[in-house]
């Protein structure tokens, strides 16, 4: 089966002092999406960046922005970024203590929605939300930090998300992306796509190369010769 592939560049690589520029280079270049990491310092032990940088950037682009909570607590911010301008709110299940209740206040708030799981968090908060969802986002990483390696049990993962997505659909439901995070490069994006995920975040490899439009170019090129080739 054939199903649309996306690249998704982290900001939590780029430039801060100057996002505008490099959100348009990677929109310029043909990117789906834009990947915003928002770490709190007590979810995970990282400081990042708040709604104010997401309405900052909004107006610089027209792609998507897909906003990763890395908060607790999920709510408040979660609709916060919604009147920012986000357009896909993901948060990790274990962070909020009514997951269905965040999922359906996020699409109340008109963005689509999504639980994310770090490496080692069980699938099963899928079990009575898929309905729910708009994304799922697996982490190939421990969240906290950008220029991680992949781990490796992230790939059977996939496959039983995507097999769970693919049974999903195959009943009547509605369309799920299967979204992965973290160490995703231009020598593993093959595999990744093979184990059934459609949209890649890449935030080193794609800014950490000399220009962010050919970073996006070179990892784009490489899962689109990945599918073709399958
Ligand atoms: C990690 C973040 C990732 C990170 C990915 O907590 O959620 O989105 O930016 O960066 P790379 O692609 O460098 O692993
Ligand atoms: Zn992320």
């Amino acid at each position: 089966m054939t199903r649309p592939l996306r690249i998704a560049p982290s900001i939590l690589s780029a430039d801060f002092a100057r996002l505008g520029e490099e959100v348009r280079a990677i929109q310029d270049a043909g990117a789906d999406l834009i990947h915003f990491d928002v770490m709190d310092n007590h979810y995970v032990p990282n400081l990042t960046i708040g709604p104010m940088v997401c309405a900052a950037i909004r107006p610089h682009v027209t792609i998507p922005i897909d906003v990763h909570l890395m908060v607790a607590p999920v709510d408040r911010l979660a609709l916060d970024f919604a009147k920012a301008g986000a357009n896909l709110i993901t948060f990790h299940p274990e962070a909020s203590s009514h997951i269905d209740r965040s999922l359906q206040a996020i699409r109340d708030a008109g963005c689509k929605a999504g639980l994310v799981f770090n490496p080692g968090t069980p699938l099963h908060f899928l079990d009575h939300v898929m309905d729910r969802l708009d994304i799922i986002l697996l982490m190939s990483v421990n969240p906290g930090f950008g220029g991680q390696s992949f781990i490796p049990s992230a790939l059977p993962k996939l496959r039983a998300v995507r097999d769970r997505i693919d049974r999903h659909m195959a009943q009547g439901g509605q369309p799920i992306w299967l979204e992965v995070d973290g160490g995703v490069k231009v020598d593993n994006i093959g595999e990744i796509a093979a184990a059934g995920a459609d949209t890649f975040v890449s935030g080193s490899a794609v800014f950490g190369a000399p220009d962010p439009g050919g970073g996006y170019r070179g990892i784009m090129n490489r899962l689109r010769d990945a599918a073709g080739s399958k």
